[in-house]
C-alpha cells in the first residue's frame, strides 16, 4: 500500500488535486516544461521518478476523469515489491525503455502544473514550479507550493531554498508571500542569457513563526479557491 498524507484544507472542493508525479504523467510534464521553461534541456523524469532517493516531483492534475487503470500503473504490485532485488531492477530497466506514450496510455488525467523538490540532508532545494499557461493566477501555483513546503517538512528538510531568475518577478512575489527572503545573489547563473540568480530561502519550517504563516495562507487559500486533497507520501516506485 502507498502511504498518503493526506492534507485537508478547508472550503469548497478545487478542481484540482495535488500528487506526486507518476510515470504516466512523464509526457505532460514534458510538455509543461517546454511551455514554462523552452531554455531548460528535457528533464529526466523518468529517471529520477525510477531511481533518485533525492529528487521528489509533485504534480497538479484536474480531479475528474480518474481512470482507474492509473492507480494500477501506478502503484506497485505485491509481487513487485517483495520480488528479488534483480528482479526489482528488471522490472525498473524495463519501465525506464518504455516509451512515454505506453506510460501515458494509462492516464486520461489532465496534469495543469508541476514543482520539483531535492532534499539534500536537510535543505529541501526547489527545482522547479511550472503552470501551463492557461490555467496560471487560479491558486494553482500557489497549492503546488504550500504542497512542495509540507512535503520537504515530511522529509525533514530544515529550510527550502532555491534559485529565480533576477527579471522573474511573478515567481519573486509568490515566493515572498510564502515567507521566502533573499540571500544572495549567483551571478551570470543562467547560461542562456547570462542572468543572475536570486538565491532565496524559507525560515525554519518548523519554527512557529513560520508554521502560523504557512497555516494562515493555507485556510485563506481554501477560502478563495476551495477545498484541496494533497496527497504526498512516498513515490510509488518499485523498491530497490
Ligand atoms: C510562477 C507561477 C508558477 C505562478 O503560478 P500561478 O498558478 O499563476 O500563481 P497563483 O495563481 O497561485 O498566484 C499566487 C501568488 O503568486 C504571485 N503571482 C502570480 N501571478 C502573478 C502575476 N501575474 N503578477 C504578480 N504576482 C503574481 C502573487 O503573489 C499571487 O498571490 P495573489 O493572488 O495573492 O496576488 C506561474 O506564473 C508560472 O508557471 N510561471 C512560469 C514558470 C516560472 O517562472 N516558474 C518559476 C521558476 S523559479
Amino acid at each position: 500500500m502507498i502511504k498518503l498524507l493526506i492534507i485537508p484544507i478547508l472550503g469548497d472542493a478545487l478542481r484540482y488535486a495535488i500528487r506526486l508525479m507518476r510515470l504516466e504523467d512523464i509526457a505532460q510534464a514534458n510538455e509543461i516544461d517546454r511551455e514554462c521553461f523552452p531554455e531548460w534541456p528535457p528533464a529526466s523524469y523518468k529517471r529520477e521518478i525510477l531511481f533518485s532517493k533525492l529528487s521528489l516531483y509533485l504534480v497538479a492534475c484536474e480531479r475528474e476523469n480518474k481512470n482507474p487503470l492509473a492507480d494500477q500503473a501506478a502503484e506497485p504490485k505485491e509481487n513487485q515489491r517483495t520480488a528479488s532485488r534483480l528482479g526489482q531492477f528488471w522490472h525498473k530497466l524495463r519501465l525506464f525503455f518504455s516509451s512515454e506514450e505506453s506510460l501515458s496510455s494509462a492516464t486520461n488525467q489532465r496534469i495543469v502544473g508541476l514543482s520539483g523538490l531535492w532534499i539534500m540532508s536537510d535543505d529541501a532545494h526547489l527545482t522547479t514550479i511550472g503552470i501551463r499557461e492557461p490555467y496560471r493566477r487560479q491558486g494553482i501555483g500557489e497549492l503546488l507550493l504550500i504542497a512542495a513546503l509540507e512535503l520537504a517538512l515530511t522529509r525533514n528538510a530544515r529550510v527550502v531554498t532555491l534559485e529565480v531568475r533576477s527579471s522573474n518577478l511573478v515567481a519573486q512575489r509568490l515566493y515572498e508571500k510564502y515567507g521566502f527572503s533573499r540571500m544572495g545573489l549567483r551571478r551570470g547563473y543562467y547560461t542562456d542569457n547570462g542572468e543572475d540568480a536570486v538565491i532565496m530561502s524559507t525560515d525554519t519550517l518548523t519554527s512557529a513563526s513560520f508554521q502560523s504563516h504557512l497555516q494562515r495562507l493555507k485556510q485563506a487559500h481554501a477560502q478563495r479557491w476551495g477545498k484541496a486533497d494533497c496527497q504526498i507520501g512516498q513515490y510509488p516506485r518499485p523498491q530497490g
